[in-house]
């Protein structure tokens, strides 16, 4: 395959993944601090998106956030410097090449990272040797059968399925969602919650239809209209008039609605 889809390696890419954070902090992060003196690994920091939120939200934690793309981690050392924090330590590396020692972390944070990897369960199971008895881990993903909008449209879906079936082709999941109770309780975590986070996007929200629905959502579909095509999975003019049928779902009387899912569990 040419080019399969993989976040946060090429600039419309980082910003729709921006574009998202900001958006999305409240709904996503407003139940995440750690308390003082703890020590966060943040497993697939990406451009540092939910990085500079979280290391905002929690000023006396330190966080080590990890990424195996070299060029990642230089923006999200920009972006945690640009707001001017300095609790994060920035290392590039892989989760399943990890050099830390055994419970050396109270905390590990994990979002969006998840739905790319081919085994996730072998990810949480190595993360969860770095947490103290004690700690805690947090993922958030998506799960992209959790779309539905009005007015529906049949293209629209195929449209969405398509990457559905690229990521899976990639070795990824994009309906990871759903999993996250049973691969963290497969993983042996223990007191796990999971909430899933609704996004619902009417015209009455205008920063949603933009920051969600427009620049996250359906520029993340667009943004695999050539791979898709060239895989002969859809016809173009499908592709098309489903993208343009996600963007009619921002007009006036048009709604759209996505879920994340959040978990949170415990090393016991
Ligand atoms: C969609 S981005 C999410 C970034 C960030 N967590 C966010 O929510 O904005 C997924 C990130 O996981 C990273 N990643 C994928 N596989 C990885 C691995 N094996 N080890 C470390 N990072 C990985 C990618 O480089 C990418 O930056």
């Amino acid at each position: 395959m040419d080019r399969v889809y993989v976040h946060g390696y090429d600039t419309r890419e980082n910003r729709r993944l921006r574009d998202q954070a900001n958006t999305l902090v409240e709904l996503l992060h407003s139940d995440t601090s750690y308390r003082a003196g703890s020590r966060v690994l943040e497993a697939g920091c990406g451009v540092g998106a939910q990085t500079v939120t979280l290391a905002g939200n929690s000023p006396n934690a330190t966080f080590t956030s990890i990424d195996i793309s070299e060029d990642s981690i230089a923006d999200a050392k920009k972006a945690v410097e640009f707001a001017g924090l300095s609790n994060v330590q920035f290392l590039q590396a892989d989760i399943f090449d990890l050099n830390f020692e055994p419970e050396s972390f109270d905390h590990v944070f994990v979002c969006h990272v998840l739905e790319h990897l081919s085994r996730p369960d072998k990810a949480l199971a190595i993360l969860k040797r770095l947490i103290k008895v004690g700690g805690t881990i947090t993922v958030i993903e998506g799960d992209h059968g959790s779309t539905y909008f009005y007015p529906d449209s049949e293209p629209a879906h195929t449209a969405i399925q398509c990457l559905v079936e690229l990521q899976k082709r990639a070795g990824g999941n994009a309906l990871i969602g759903r999993e996250l109770y049973p691969l963290l309780r497969k993983a042996g975590f223990n007191s796990i919650h999971v909430s899933p986070r609704m996004v619902y996007v009417d015209s009455s929200k205008r920063d949603l239809v933009e920051g969600f629905t427009k620049n996250t959502f359906t520029a993340m579909i667009e943004g695999i209209r050539d791979t898709a095509i060239k895989a002969g999975m859809v016809d173009q003019i499908v592709f098309d008039k489903g993208i343009q049928d996600l963007y009619r779902t921002t007009e006036a009387d048009g709604v759209f609605c996505y879920s994340f899912f959040k978990a949170f569990a415990a090393k016991s």
